[in-house]
């Protein structure tokens, strides 16, 4: 058989064990007991990803028998890289690379106690991962942005476990998102990797909501859903919530599933104005975990959006998931205190993490903080609707990123695109991306961002008609539109006017203009702090008159790295649409649009 034909049939089997692998969901991990694995991880360069196959199998950690074996790779002689962290900016050589690393970490077993479970955790890992552990492979997961797992207890040895995880960060024309967006590829580990202990049989995920028929009932009632995961399961599982006199015994089906709802007095709802978080146990068998859950309903009705029954405005902005003083993907509390903190000075409740899943901590921190979140997948410019594998992905990384965030309060929107096309495949695409969200959770509202000259009628006399067809699957209308910067120039921006064919609320969720910070001229000056500052007025004002407006995400809190923007002395590699700069110091639009929010 030629070396062709070998590697074409390791291919498909590898495929083959892979897809069979045994992955689970395992939500709350930071509740749970585990040994983070973060810190130095050796690593090994794979730039054409052949290290799964052929003739050097990295994962398999070959050491050579002899002077005379061939081994052509070593983890032993390797440098390190920090984990979590894109490998981008930690090596000048790694800046651009676009391939495969494969990297190792060796640990022993927490404890060495039996009737024990274990599983490898994953935060997230750019783009597409293969897991290992002492040489045989685990599984693979595909999504750069949501958390994955994998059992590991019939391989784990009390000593030198060899953890080796292969991360390809190559930009597909069947990934999500495709080849080209405006951000920066990180690629690698780029989120906690923990050794998590459970019991044989445990709570993997649960899902707590309020149920919105009870809002104006003065017994509201929680609604909730309860997976085991194991091969036997007790008949009986508890709930608690001390401070609403909840202890609610819960049963158990033989799936190791239940569904169950309890009557509750006297709670405080979830809002940004007070960001209610109960203390919440749930029991069963031997397993407990704690959580902290806000409770509240988030609902449309005509042009309003209803948060526990009252209209809201969502003063928003939005976000890219980096550290831009730390030129890395954001990955810690810390990252999401400093990015929140602008935000909440800013005058925001409300904020867009685009243009893909963000780190959990800083879901976490806006449920601590009153701040209404959107989230969305990168489903972004041009994806390839035709393909029914690419579908399939987008629904499992949907279902990855509602198994983490279903109890954070703070999350309210799921957007489902960003500036696509509407055409019949794209149509059809996010139609069934629709009903898939929809069939797993209720309890948030669902929109997309449309583009004004890919979804909007506009009459050459600067009126509006924003009619992408998917809107009528949605509950909320967004839109971008750059009047002022990608078109004509912010003087002619407030005459302007919009409005919808359809009877929704309407966010304008990306509008704004460069500027590089510290360049001060006149509002006529491109890139200039005033030009930016006078298009932020124009676009505010003329925005401010649209029939139906529920909330805005500016385009963007702070400056970002992406490879589209190379103007030199001005980009270098920055898209400069941020109100703030990569150093942390606010531009002079900053304050317009903080401004703004204290009239809302
Ligand atoms: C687009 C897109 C963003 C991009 C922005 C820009 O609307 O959604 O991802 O960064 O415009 O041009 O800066």
């Amino acid at each position: 058989m030629t070396t062709h034909k070998k590697i074409t049939l390791l291919l498909f089997l590898s495929f083959f064990v892979l897809i069979n692998g045994q992955d689970i969901f395992i939500s709350n991990v930071q509740n749970r007991k585990a040994a983070s694995l973060n810190g130095k991880w050796k690593y090994v360069l794979d730039p054409y990803s052949t290290g799964q196959i052929g003739f050097m199998p990295i994962y398999k950690n070959v050491i050579p028998k002899d002077k005379s074996d061939r081994v052509e790779y070593s983890f032993e002689k390797a440098q390190t890289l920090w984990i979590p962290g894109s490998w981008n900016f930690q090596k000048p050589e790694l800046q651009y690379f676009e391939g495969s690393i494969w990297f190792q970490k060796v640990f022993n077993k927490i404890d060495p106690s039996k009737n024990k479970r274990y599983f490898v955790y994953v935060g997230a890992a750019n783009y597409l991962s293969t897991v290992t552990l002492n040489g045989e492979i685990l599984g693979k997961h595909e999504g750069g942005f949501t958390p994955f797992c994998f059992e590991v207890t019939r391989l784990l040895k009390e000593k030198d476990n060899s953890l080796i995880i292969g991360v390809n960060n190559s930009r597909e024309s069947n990934s999500i998102p495709a080849k080209v967006t405006d951000w920066f590829n990180h690629g690698g580990i780029t989120r906690d990797v923990l050794l998590i202990e459970e019991p044989e049989t445990f709570i993997s995920n649960y899902f707590l909501s309020l149920d919105k028929t009870s809002l104006n009932l003065e017994s509201k009632r929680i609604e909730g859903k309860l997976q085991l995961s194991g091969t036997t399961f007790p008949p009986k599982a508890r709930i608690l919530i001390p401070e609403l006199k909840v202890n609610y015994e819960i049963t158990i089906e033989n799936d190791g599933c239940s569904t169950f709802s309890i009557d509750v007095k006297n709670i405080e709802l979830w809002s940004p104005e007070n960001p209610k978080l109960y203390n919440v146990t749930l029991e069963a068998g031997n397993d407990t975990i704690n959580d902290l859950i806000g409770f509240r309903t988030i609902e449309t009705k005509e042009k309003q959006i209803l948060l526990n029954g009252k209209p809201v405005f969502l003063k928003g902005i939005s976000l890219h998931d980096e550290n831009p003083v730390r030129k890395d993907r954001a990955n810690s509390v810390d990252d999401a205190k400093l990015v929140l903190g602008w935000a909440k000075e800013l005058g925001c409740n409300f904020v867009r993490l685009a243009h893909y899943p963000h780190q959990e901590n800083i879901v976490r921190l806006a449920d601590k903080l009153g701040i209404m979140l959107w989230e969305e997948l990168p489903l972004y410019w041009g994806i390839n609707w035709d393909d029914p594998e690419v579908l399939n992905k987008a629904k499992k990384q949907f279902t990855e990123l509602i198994n983490r965030d279903f109890n954070r309060a703070s999350s309210i929107i799921w957007s489902i695109a960003n500036e696509t096309a509407p055409n019949d495949a794209r149509n059809a695409f996010l139609t069934s991306i629709a009903e898939h969200i929809k069939s797993i959770d209720q309890t948030r509202l669902l929109t997309a961002a449309c583009k004004k000259d890919q979804a909007v009628d506009g009459h050459p006399d600067d009126e509006y008609t924003i009619n992408d067809p998917i809107m009528q699957h949605l509950d909320i209308i967004s839109f971008n539109e750059y009047l002022g910067w990608y078109g004509g120039l912010p003087s002619e921006c407030r005459k302007k006017t919009f409005r919808s064919k359809i009877d929704k609320p309407i966010i304008v969720s990306e509008f704004g203009g460069g500027a590089l910070q510290g360049f001060y001229a006149d509002s006529l000056t491109r890139w200039s702090e005033d030009y930016q500052e006078y298009l932020y007025r124009e676009n505010i004002a003329m925005f401010d008159k649209i029939d139906g407006l529920a909330g805005m995400t500016p385009w963007i809190l702070a400056d970002f790295m992406s490879p589209l923007r190379q103007l030199p002395d001005v980009q270098d590699g920055w898209n400069r649409k941020g109100l703030i700069s990569e150093r942390g110091i606010k531009k002079k639009a900053f304050f317009v649009l903080q401004k703004y929010y204290m009239t809302k």
